[in-house]
């Protein structure tokens, strides 16, 4: 029987094929802001501090180990376990008896495909098991308006589960159970590893269920309890593209609220794109149909948008500003910095206090390689600059309004540069225009 110091083993099911996600990936790779359907099910799977996490892969499993890997997911106490052929829930576990031995602790099994399941309902179905099912099993059930796909709950006289019937195997009585299965379960290992191998595929589909087992349990007298919950989003499982962007949308709205209560000024939620993973510092304002992807730092005081997309590696310090249909791609943006209207920022760094004039284009590709850009601090750019990486500008630097800077220019401080392609503009000897009126009307003619 199970106690508070019984171990706590997770094996968290993500083999399934995912057919009705039309995709040729793993449906547990399936993107979901900003990071893959899986890691949200570790996230979940963590928080309960498990002595092991048993992830069962299948179907291209080198591409799960490798997207977790990408999205720096900590390995430690996590063991992949193969299942080579996906003959159902209940085999995604049995697959893991060799790990689980003969007498587990208390075995948390969850779908790969439940990405919204929190902590906090994780925890109270522990606390079930532990207080009325301890040699048995709790399992976690909803009433949501659409039961779509979900198993039913059967109870028993006295209120306890007897049995779960899968939708496909339903009669049309049992179709009209409100109570479903939502795939979250806290099994006595011991009972679970006992009940694994008698499952049969008696069943429309021809599978072992996981869900066979919770029937074994009862039949043999050992108890099963279910916590029912309210948190309707927590138990959408993704099923094709339809759940995924329910869920999609369901999480936006925590990451968003999350912003919204440190500070950030989020002008309209509704058209924000904030991924998983993205720092805003307080007092920034974050203005309509803007896109902030994974890993995107943004310091305090700043404006984001409208329409801006910030991709992967950027970093705005505090006060920059990055307006209308500007595009950022790891770039380095230095404090009261802006660019304001219709630029692509990609691979360059900017100092402080610099201006980029609409339409500057950092040209970062050669059809082959990415190059880098740098621009000192002060420096400005006028409307139409180009400038073809690898690259540099020194600082106090002006460039006139459509000038093409050819690469490896290395503008110098101070230099002011005109044309296609970009000369400097040699000051003029006394008599003539003065280096500085040239400047000024260069700069005139360039603003933004
Ligand atoms: C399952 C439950 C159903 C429940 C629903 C909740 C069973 C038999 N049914 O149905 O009662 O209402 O979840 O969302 O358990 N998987 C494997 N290996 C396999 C098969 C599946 O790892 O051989 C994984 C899938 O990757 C997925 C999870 O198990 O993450 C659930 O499988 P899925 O096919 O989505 O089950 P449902 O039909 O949704
Ligand atoms: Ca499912």
């Amino acid at each position: 029987m199970a106690s508070r110091s019984t171990p706590i083993t997770v094996v968290i099911l993500a083999a399934g094929l995912g057919k009705r996600m039309k995709s040729e990936r793993p449906k547990v790779l399936a993107p979901l802001c900003g990071r893959p359907l899986i890691a949200w099910v570790l996230d979940a799977a963590k928080s309960l501090a498990p002595e092991q996490i048993l992830l069962v892969t299948g179907h291209m499993k080198e591409l799960v180990a490798e997207a977790l890997e990408q999205h720096g997911q900590n390995w430690k106490g996590v063991t992949l376990v193969h299942q080579a052929e996906q003959l159902g829930t209940g085999h995604a576990v049995q697959v893991c008896l060799p790990q689980l031995g003969s007498n587990p602790g208390r075995v948390v099994v969850l779908y790969g495909d439940m990405p919204l399941l929190g902590a906090g309902t994780l925890q109270s179905l522990l606390a079930l098991q532990e207080r009325s099912a301890a040699s048995g099993a709790a399992i976690l059930t909803a009433c949501p308006e659409n039961a779509r796909g979900f198993g039913r709950v059967l109870r028993g006289r006295n209120g306890g589960v007897e049995r779960i019937v899968e939708e496909k195997d339903c009669t049309p009585a049992q179709k009209e159970i409100g109570e479903v299965n939502t795939g979250v379960y806290v099994f006595d290992g011991k009972a679970l590893v006992d009940a694994l191998p008698r499952l049969s595929r008696n069943n429309a589909q021809k599978e072992y269920y996981l869900t066979e087992v919770v029937a074994l349990l009862a039949a043999s007298g050992l108890p099963v309890a279910a916590h029912e919950t309210e948190e309707l989003d927590e138990i959408i499982g993704i099923n094709n593209l339809v759940h995924l962007s329910e869920a999609r949308w369901a999480l936006q709205q925590r990451i968003l609220e999350q912003h919204l209560l440190n500070g950030v000024a989020i002008e309209d939620p509704a058209t924000t794109t904030i991924d998983h993973g993205v720092t805003i510092g307080v007092g920034t304002r974050i203005l309509p149909f803007t896109v902030i992807r994974s890993g995107v730092q943004i310091g305090a005081h700043c404006e984001v948008g409208p329409f801006t997309h910030l991709r992967a590696g950027s970093v705005l310090a505090d006060h920059a500003e990055i307006g209308n249909f500007t595009e950022c791609k790891n770039a380095r943006v230095g404090k009261h910095t802006k660019a304001k209207h219709l630029a692509y920022l990609g691979d360059v760094t900017l100092g402080e206090h610099a201006n980029v004039g609409a339409g500057t284009i950092f040209a970062n590709y050669d059809g082959k390689r990415k190059h880098q850009s740098k621009v000192g601090d002060k420096a400005f750019l006028g409307s139409g600059t180009v400038v073809v990486a690898p690259n540099s500008i020194g600082a106090g630097a002006t460039t006139g309004a459509g000038a093409v800077v050819t690469r490896e220019s290395a503008i110098g401080k101070s230099e002011v540069w005109v044309g296609v392609p970009a000369r400097r503009l040699e000051r003029k000897k006394a008599g003539g225009r003065t280096a500085r009126k040239a400047q000024s009307k260069v700069r005139s003619k360039g603003r933004a």
